[in-house]
Protein backbone atom coordinates (compact mmCIF):
# COMPACT_ATOMS: atom_id res chain seq x y z
CA UNK A 1 0.00 0.00 0.00
CA UNK A 2 1.21 3.41 -0.89
CA UNK A 3 0.28 6.53 -0.12
CA UNK A 4 0.16 10.30 -2.30
CA UNK A 5 -1.90 12.86 -4.13
CA UNK A 6 -4.56 11.27 -6.51
CA UNK A 7 -5.69 13.90 -9.23
CA UNK A 8 -6.68 11.46 -11.63
CA UNK A 9 -7.94 7.73 -12.06
CA UNK A 10 -8.67 5.19 -14.55
CA UNK A 11 -11.49 2.59 -13.95
CA UNK A 12 -12.44 -0.21 -16.29
CA UNK A 13 -14.43 -3.73 -15.83
CA UNK A 14 -12.94 -6.58 -17.03
CA UNK A 15 -13.86 -10.64 -16.86
CA UNK A 16 -17.21 -11.37 -17.04
CA UNK A 17 -20.10 -9.30 -16.64
CA UNK A 18 -22.46 -9.27 -13.64
CA UNK A 19 -25.44 -7.05 -12.36
CA UNK A 20 -24.27 -4.13 -9.85
CA UNK A 21 -21.38 -3.26 -12.64
CA UNK A 22 -23.12 0.14 -13.55
CA UNK A 23 -23.83 0.77 -9.52
CA UNK A 24 -20.08 0.59 -8.52
CA UNK A 25 -18.69 2.20 -11.67
CA UNK A 26 -21.55 5.43 -10.34
CA UNK A 27 -20.33 4.97 -6.38
CA UNK A 28 -16.85 5.58 -7.41
CA UNK A 29 -17.49 8.32 -9.65
CA UNK A 30 -19.99 10.34 -7.62
CA UNK A 31 -17.58 9.53 -4.80
CA UNK A 32 -14.62 10.33 -6.48
CA UNK A 33 -15.75 14.06 -7.52
CA UNK A 34 -16.83 15.12 -4.37
CA UNK A 35 -12.75 14.48 -3.32
CA UNK A 36 -12.08 16.41 -6.91
CA UNK A 37 -10.37 13.47 -8.94
CA UNK A 38 -11.21 13.30 -12.34
CA UNK A 39 -12.29 9.97 -13.82
CA UNK A 40 -11.03 8.22 -17.01
CA UNK A 41 -13.74 5.26 -18.46
CA UNK A 42 -11.34 2.57 -20.19
CA UNK A 43 -13.65 0.65 -22.81
CA UNK A 44 -13.35 -3.41 -23.24
CA UNK A 45 -11.48 -4.49 -19.57
CA UNK A 46 -7.87 -4.33 -20.22
CA UNK A 47 -8.03 -4.61 -23.92
CA UNK A 48 -9.26 -0.69 -23.62
CA UNK A 49 -5.78 0.36 -22.09
CA UNK A 50 -3.70 -1.46 -23.91
CA UNK A 51 -5.41 -0.13 -27.74
CA UNK A 52 -6.20 4.05 -25.40
CA UNK A 53 -9.60 3.76 -25.97
CA UNK A 54 -10.87 5.54 -22.91
CA UNK A 55 -12.96 9.10 -22.54
CA UNK A 56 -13.15 11.18 -19.49
CA UNK A 57 -16.14 10.77 -17.39
CA UNK A 58 -18.77 13.61 -16.51
CA UNK A 59 -21.38 13.68 -14.39
CA UNK A 60 -24.10 12.71 -17.05
CA UNK A 61 -22.11 9.46 -17.30
CA UNK A 62 -22.59 8.54 -13.84
CA UNK A 63 -26.67 9.10 -14.05
CA UNK A 64 -29.27 6.89 -14.53
CA UNK A 65 -27.19 3.46 -14.66
CA UNK A 66 -27.70 2.20 -10.94
CA UNK A 67 -30.63 0.17 -11.49
CA UNK A 68 -28.79 -0.94 -15.26
CA UNK A 69 -27.13 -4.67 -16.24
CA UNK A 70 -24.16 -5.20 -18.23
CA UNK A 71 -21.27 -2.43 -17.83
CA UNK A 72 -21.56 0.98 -19.73
CA UNK A 73 -17.77 0.71 -20.39
CA UNK A 74 -17.90 -2.63 -21.45
CA UNK A 75 -15.67 -5.46 -20.66
CA UNK A 76 -13.51 -8.48 -21.67
CA UNK A 77 -11.15 -11.47 -20.48
CA UNK A 78 -8.38 -10.29 -22.30
CA UNK A 79 -5.25 -10.05 -20.03
CA UNK A 80 -2.72 -7.41 -20.96
CA UNK A 81 0.66 -9.87 -20.13
CA UNK A 82 -1.29 -12.12 -22.79
CA UNK A 83 -3.68 -10.46 -25.15
CA UNK A 84 -5.28 -11.57 -28.02
CA UNK A 85 -4.61 -10.80 -31.46
CA UNK A 86 -5.57 -13.56 -33.49
CA UNK A 87 -6.93 -17.30 -33.28
CA UNK A 88 -4.40 -18.81 -31.00
CA UNK A 89 -2.23 -15.65 -31.10
CA UNK A 90 -1.79 -14.05 -27.71
CA UNK A 91 1.39 -11.17 -27.35
CA UNK A 92 2.51 -9.46 -23.91
CA UNK A 93 1.28 -6.19 -23.95
CA UNK A 94 2.40 -4.61 -21.10
CA UNK A 95 4.36 -2.12 -22.19
CA UNK A 96 1.54 -0.61 -24.03
CA UNK A 97 -0.50 -0.42 -20.86
CA UNK A 98 1.82 1.17 -19.15
CA UNK A 99 2.33 3.44 -21.56
CA UNK A 100 -0.95 4.71 -21.96
CA UNK A 101 -1.42 4.80 -18.21
CA UNK A 102 1.45 7.55 -18.45
CA UNK A 103 0.08 9.18 -21.61
CA UNK A 104 -3.56 9.48 -19.68
CA UNK A 105 -1.44 10.94 -17.01
CA UNK A 106 -3.08 8.36 -14.27
CA UNK A 107 -2.49 8.11 -10.36
CA UNK A 108 -4.14 4.65 -10.14
CA UNK A 109 -5.91 2.16 -12.26
CA UNK A 110 -9.53 1.08 -10.96
CA UNK A 111 -9.89 -2.26 -11.90
CA UNK A 112 -13.40 -4.12 -11.03
CA UNK A 113 -13.16 -7.87 -11.69
CA UNK A 114 -13.48 -11.29 -10.43
CA UNK A 115 -10.11 -13.48 -9.69
CA UNK A 116 -8.71 -13.22 -13.29
CA UNK A 117 -8.93 -9.21 -13.03
CA UNK A 118 -7.29 -9.72 -9.29
CA UNK A 119 -4.23 -11.03 -10.90
CA UNK A 120 -3.71 -8.69 -14.36
CA UNK A 121 -3.86 -5.46 -11.75
CA UNK A 122 -1.21 -6.97 -9.37
CA UNK A 123 0.73 -7.88 -12.85
CA UNK A 124 0.40 -4.39 -14.13
CA UNK A 125 1.75 -3.26 -10.42
CA UNK A 126 4.40 -5.44 -10.37
CA UNK A 127 5.94 -6.00 -14.11
CA UNK A 128 4.75 -2.51 -15.36
CA UNK A 129 4.71 0.01 -12.14
CA UNK A 130 1.72 1.12 -11.89
CA UNK A 131 -1.08 1.62 -8.98
CA UNK A 132 -3.99 -0.18 -9.18
CA UNK A 133 -7.27 -0.55 -6.89
CA UNK A 134 -9.49 -3.47 -7.50
CA UNK A 135 -13.12 -3.79 -6.44
CA UNK A 136 -14.70 -7.57 -6.41
CA UNK A 137 -17.17 -8.34 -8.57
CA UNK A 138 -18.36 -11.74 -9.62
CA UNK A 139 -21.88 -13.92 -9.83
CA UNK A 140 -19.72 -16.65 -8.55
CA UNK A 141 -18.70 -15.10 -5.14
CA UNK A 142 -15.66 -16.84 -5.18
CA UNK A 143 -12.90 -13.87 -4.76
CA UNK A 144 -10.74 -14.27 -1.59
CA UNK A 145 -10.18 -11.65 1.22
CA UNK A 146 -14.23 -10.20 0.77
CA UNK A 147 -17.69 -11.45 2.71
CA UNK A 148 -19.34 -11.56 -0.52
CA UNK A 149 -18.71 -10.21 -4.15
CA UNK A 150 -22.06 -7.55 -6.02
CA UNK A 151 -23.54 -9.81 -8.56
CA UNK A 152 -23.74 -12.68 -6.13
CA UNK A 153 -27.20 -11.93 -4.75
CA UNK A 154 -28.92 -10.83 -7.77
CA UNK A 155 -27.51 -14.64 -9.83
CA UNK A 156 -28.95 -16.13 -6.64
CA UNK A 157 -32.19 -14.48 -6.97
CA UNK A 158 -32.41 -15.03 -10.63
CA UNK A 159 -31.78 -19.09 -10.13
CA UNK A 160 -33.82 -19.39 -7.29
CA UNK A 161 -36.80 -17.83 -9.03
CA UNK A 162 -36.14 -20.48 -12.03
CA UNK A 163 -35.78 -23.43 -9.58
CA UNK A 164 -39.23 -22.85 -7.97
CA UNK A 165 -40.60 -22.42 -11.49
CA UNK A 166 -39.18 -26.06 -12.31
CA UNK A 167 -41.50 -27.43 -9.15
CA UNK A 168 -44.34 -27.44 -11.11
CA UNK A 169 -43.41 -28.51 -14.66
CA UNK A 170 -41.31 -31.50 -12.54
CA UNK A 171 -44.35 -32.31 -10.66
CA UNK A 172 -46.78 -32.46 -13.25
CA UNK A 173 -44.78 -34.73 -15.35
CA UNK A 174 -43.84 -36.94 -12.20
CA UNK A 175 -39.70 -36.31 -13.41
CA UNK A 176 -36.70 -35.39 -12.12
CA UNK A 177 -35.24 -31.93 -12.98
CA UNK A 178 -31.30 -31.40 -13.24
CA UNK A 179 -30.66 -27.75 -13.27
CA UNK A 180 -27.57 -26.50 -13.96
CA UNK A 181 -25.78 -23.25 -12.34
CA UNK A 182 -22.61 -21.29 -13.13
CA UNK A 183 -20.11 -20.47 -10.50
CA UNK A 184 -16.69 -21.81 -12.33
CA UNK A 185 -14.99 -23.83 -10.44
CA UNK A 186 -17.02 -23.21 -6.73
CA UNK A 187 -20.05 -23.46 -5.64
CA UNK A 188 -21.65 -20.71 -3.70
CA UNK A 189 -24.50 -19.54 -6.29
CA UNK A 190 -25.49 -23.64 -6.82
CA UNK A 191 -25.51 -23.73 -2.70
CA UNK A 192 -27.63 -20.28 -2.48
CA UNK A 193 -30.01 -21.08 -5.31
CA UNK A 194 -30.17 -24.85 -4.49
CA UNK A 195 -30.95 -24.34 -0.74
CA UNK A 196 -33.41 -20.94 -1.71
CA UNK A 197 -35.64 -23.01 -4.41
CA UNK A 198 -35.82 -26.01 -1.96
CA UNK A 199 -33.82 -28.24 -4.06
CA UNK A 200 -33.44 -31.75 -3.19
CA UNK A 201 -30.23 -32.84 -4.43
CA UNK A 202 -27.28 -29.85 -4.23
CA UNK A 203 -23.96 -31.20 -5.98
CA UNK A 204 -21.27 -28.59 -6.14
CA UNK A 205 -17.40 -28.59 -6.58
CA UNK A 206 -15.99 -28.96 -3.55
CA UNK A 207 -17.92 -31.92 -2.91
CA UNK A 208 -17.21 -34.59 -5.44
CA UNK A 209 -20.63 -36.71 -5.80
CA UNK A 210 -21.40 -40.32 -5.59
CA UNK A 211 -23.63 -41.12 -8.47
CA UNK A 212 -25.18 -43.78 -6.25
CA UNK A 213 -25.99 -41.80 -3.61
CA UNK A 214 -28.16 -39.08 -5.76
CA UNK A 215 -29.78 -42.30 -7.20
CA UNK A 216 -30.73 -43.49 -4.27
CA UNK A 217 -31.94 -40.63 -2.83
CA UNK A 218 -34.16 -39.89 -5.81
CA UNK A 219 -35.44 -43.45 -5.85
CA UNK A 220 -36.17 -43.23 -1.88
CA UNK A 221 -38.22 -39.71 -3.08
CA UNK A 222 -40.35 -41.47 -5.40
CA UNK A 223 -41.00 -44.75 -3.11
CA UNK A 224 -42.25 -41.97 -0.80
CA UNK A 225 -44.92 -41.02 -3.06
CA UNK A 226 -42.70 -37.86 -4.15
CA UNK A 227 -43.88 -36.63 -7.34
CA UNK A 228 -40.51 -35.18 -8.33
CA UNK A 229 -36.89 -34.33 -7.47
CA UNK A 230 -35.32 -31.20 -8.20
CA UNK A 231 -31.40 -32.22 -8.38
CA UNK A 232 -29.20 -28.72 -8.78
CA UNK A 233 -25.86 -29.20 -10.16
CA UNK A 234 -23.00 -26.83 -10.32
CA UNK A 235 -21.27 -25.99 -13.95
CA UNK A 236 -17.73 -27.14 -11.81
CA UNK A 237 -19.14 -30.45 -9.98
CA UNK A 238 -17.33 -33.46 -10.75
CA UNK A 239 -18.06 -37.11 -9.38
CA UNK A 240 -16.52 -38.90 -6.96
CA UNK A 241 -12.62 -39.90 -8.46
CA UNK A 242 -12.68 -37.62 -11.38
CA UNK A 243 -9.61 -35.42 -11.84
CA UNK A 244 -9.07 -32.51 -9.95
CA UNK A 245 -9.60 -28.81 -11.89
CA UNK A 246 -7.53 -28.58 -14.77
CA UNK A 247 -7.06 -32.08 -15.40
CA UNK A 248 -10.10 -33.68 -16.30
CA UNK A 249 -11.94 -33.90 -19.61
CA UNK A 250 -13.85 -30.91 -18.74
CA UNK A 251 -10.93 -28.82 -18.26
CA UNK A 252 -8.30 -28.13 -20.53
CA UNK A 253 -5.72 -26.22 -18.49
CA UNK A 254 -4.74 -25.92 -14.07
CA UNK A 255 -2.91 -23.34 -12.63
CA UNK A 256 -1.62 -24.11 -8.87
CA UNK A 257 -3.34 -21.89 -6.20
CA UNK A 258 -1.43 -20.76 -2.95
CA UNK A 259 -2.36 -20.66 0.72
CA UNK A 260 -5.06 -21.98 2.74
CA UNK A 261 -8.59 -22.40 1.11
CA UNK A 262 -6.80 -22.15 -2.42
CA UNK A 263 -7.11 -25.21 -5.35
CA UNK A 264 -5.99 -25.86 -8.69
CA UNK A 265 -7.75 -23.04 -10.77
CA UNK A 266 -9.19 -24.01 -14.48
CA UNK A 267 -10.33 -21.38 -16.88
CA UNK A 268 -12.41 -23.51 -18.84
CA UNK A 269 -15.61 -25.00 -18.54
CA UNK A 270 -17.92 -26.43 -21.18
CA UNK A 271 -21.20 -25.05 -20.36
CA UNK A 272 -24.06 -28.26 -19.98
CA UNK A 273 -21.51 -31.01 -19.36
CA UNK A 274 -22.01 -31.57 -15.83
CA UNK A 275 -25.54 -31.72 -15.82
CA UNK A 276 -25.88 -33.54 -19.12
CA UNK A 277 -23.31 -36.33 -16.98
CA UNK A 278 -25.47 -36.41 -14.09
CA UNK A 279 -28.74 -36.16 -16.05
CA UNK A 280 -27.57 -39.77 -17.93
CA UNK A 281 -26.28 -41.53 -14.95
CA UNK A 282 -29.51 -41.00 -13.22
CA UNK A 283 -31.28 -42.04 -15.47
CA UNK A 284 -29.29 -45.22 -16.46
CA UNK A 285 -29.55 -46.46 -12.48
CA UNK A 286 -32.95 -45.07 -11.64
CA UNK A 287 -34.67 -45.70 -15.48
CA UNK A 288 -36.89 -42.27 -14.06
CA UNK A 289 -37.19 -39.70 -16.68
CA UNK A 290 -34.92 -36.91 -15.91
CA UNK A 291 -34.78 -33.38 -17.99
CA UNK A 292 -32.52 -30.68 -18.55
CA UNK A 293 -32.24 -27.20 -18.21
CA UNK A 294 -28.92 -24.84 -18.05
CA UNK A 295 -29.48 -21.71 -16.66
CA UNK A 296 -26.77 -20.07 -18.03
CA UNK A 297 -26.17 -16.16 -18.61
CA UNK A 298 -29.51 -15.27 -17.62
CA UNK A 299 -28.10 -15.67 -13.89
CA UNK A 300 -26.04 -12.30 -14.74
CA UNK A 301 -28.24 -10.42 -16.99
CA UNK A 302 -30.12 -7.59 -16.55
CA UNK A 303 -30.98 -5.01 -13.16
CA UNK A 304 -29.32 -5.94 -9.77
CA UNK A 305 -30.94 -6.48 -6.56
CA UNK A 306 -31.56 -3.73 -4.16
CA UNK A 307 -28.66 -5.74 -1.88
CA UNK A 308 -26.51 -5.28 -4.67
CA UNK A 309 -27.08 -1.97 -5.82
CA UNK A 310 -26.27 -1.41 -1.74
CA UNK A 311 -23.13 -3.59 -2.47
CA UNK A 312 -21.75 -1.94 -5.19
CA UNK A 313 -22.61 1.99 -3.89
CA UNK A 314 -20.56 1.06 -0.12
CA UNK A 315 -17.88 -0.39 -2.68
CA UNK A 316 -17.21 2.21 -5.21
CA UNK A 317 -17.98 4.66 -2.35
CA UNK A 318 -15.19 3.34 0.17
CA UNK A 319 -12.75 2.94 -3.01
CA UNK A 320 -12.85 6.53 -3.46
CA UNK A 321 -12.28 7.21 -0.31
CA UNK A 322 -8.82 5.17 0.00
CA UNK A 323 -8.18 6.97 -4.08
CA UNK A 324 -8.82 10.41 -2.14
CA UNK A 325 -6.21 9.44 0.82
CA UNK A 326 -3.45 7.60 -1.38
CA UNK A 327 -4.40 4.21 -1.16
CA UNK A 328 -3.52 1.73 -3.22
CA UNK A 329 -2.30 -1.40 -4.24
CA UNK A 330 -5.12 -2.75 -2.61
CA UNK A 331 -8.88 -4.32 -3.39
CA UNK A 332 -11.97 -2.91 -1.67
CA UNK A 333 -13.47 -5.77 0.68
CA UNK A 334 -16.43 -6.34 2.43
CA UNK A 335 -16.04 -7.19 5.74
CA UNK A 336 -19.20 -7.16 7.79
CA UNK A 337 -21.19 -4.10 7.13
CA UNK A 338 -18.70 -1.90 6.53
CA UNK A 339 -15.62 -2.03 3.76
CA UNK A 340 -11.95 -2.25 4.02
CA UNK A 341 -8.72 -1.98 2.34
CA UNK A 342 -7.12 -4.99 1.73
CA UNK A 343 -3.33 -5.83 -0.12
CA UNK A 344 -3.81 -6.95 -3.48
CA UNK A 345 -1.00 -9.30 -2.88
CA UNK A 346 -3.14 -11.54 -0.30
CA UNK A 347 -5.81 -12.11 -2.74
CA UNK A 348 -4.71 -12.45 -6.41
CA UNK A 349 -4.19 -15.83 -7.72
CA UNK A 350 -6.44 -17.19 -4.71
CA UNK A 351 -9.96 -19.05 -5.02
CA UNK A 352 -12.65 -18.72 -2.18
CA UNK A 353 -14.31 -22.12 -1.96
CA UNK A 354 -17.00 -23.25 -0.10
CA UNK A 355 -15.72 -24.98 3.21
CA UNK A 356 -17.07 -28.49 4.14
CA UNK A 357 -19.12 -27.17 7.10
CA UNK A 358 -20.05 -23.82 5.94
CA UNK A 359 -23.19 -22.93 7.67
CA UNK A 360 -25.10 -23.75 4.46
CA UNK A 361 -23.59 -26.59 3.96
CA UNK A 362 -24.35 -27.69 7.51
CA UNK A 363 -28.11 -26.26 7.05
CA UNK A 364 -28.65 -28.19 4.04
CA UNK A 365 -27.55 -31.34 5.46
CA UNK A 366 -29.28 -30.90 8.58
CA UNK A 367 -32.56 -30.31 6.66
CA UNK A 368 -31.85 -33.87 4.68
CA UNK A 369 -30.54 -32.40 0.94
CA UNK A 370 -28.78 -34.46 -0.20
CA UNK A 371 -25.10 -33.10 -1.11
CA UNK A 372 -24.25 -36.51 -3.01
CA UNK A 373 -21.82 -37.89 -0.34
O1 LIG B 1 -17.13 -15.87 -13.69
C1 LIG B 1 -18.45 -15.61 -14.02
C2 LIG B 1 -18.94 -16.64 -14.96
O2 LIG B 1 -20.27 -16.27 -15.27
C3 LIG B 1 -18.84 -18.08 -14.51
O3 LIG B 1 -19.86 -18.42 -13.61
C4 LIG B 1 -18.88 -18.82 -15.81
O4 LIG B 1 -18.22 -20.06 -15.70
C5 LIG B 1 -18.13 -17.91 -16.71
O5 LIG B 1 -18.23 -16.63 -16.18
C6 LIG B 1 -18.62 -17.85 -18.13
O6 LIG B 1 -17.68 -17.13 -18.85
P1 LIG B 1 -17.85 -16.46 -20.28
O7 LIG B 1 -18.58 -15.18 -20.10
O8 LIG B 1 -16.45 -16.20 -20.71
O9 LIG B 1 -18.58 -17.43 -21.12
Amino acid sequence: MSKQKTNCVGILTAGGDCPGLNAAIRGVGKAAMGYGIEIIGIYDGFRGLVENRSHVMGRDDFSGILATGGTVLGTSRDKPHKMRIGPGQEVDMTEAAVQNYERLHLDCLVCLGGNGTQKNALHLAKAGGLNVMTIPKTIDNDVIGTDITFGYDTAVSIATNAIDRLHSTAESHRRVMVVELMGHKTGWLTLGAGIAGGADVILIPEIPYDMEAVAECVVSRDRRGKRFSIIAVAEGAVPKGAAMAGEGERSKKGKKGKGDGAKAVSDEIVPGAASALVAAELERLTGIEVRVTVLGYVQRGGAPTPQDRLLATKLGAKAAELLAEGTYGVMVAVRGEGCEAAPLEDVAGQLKLVPEHHPLVDAARGIGVCLGE
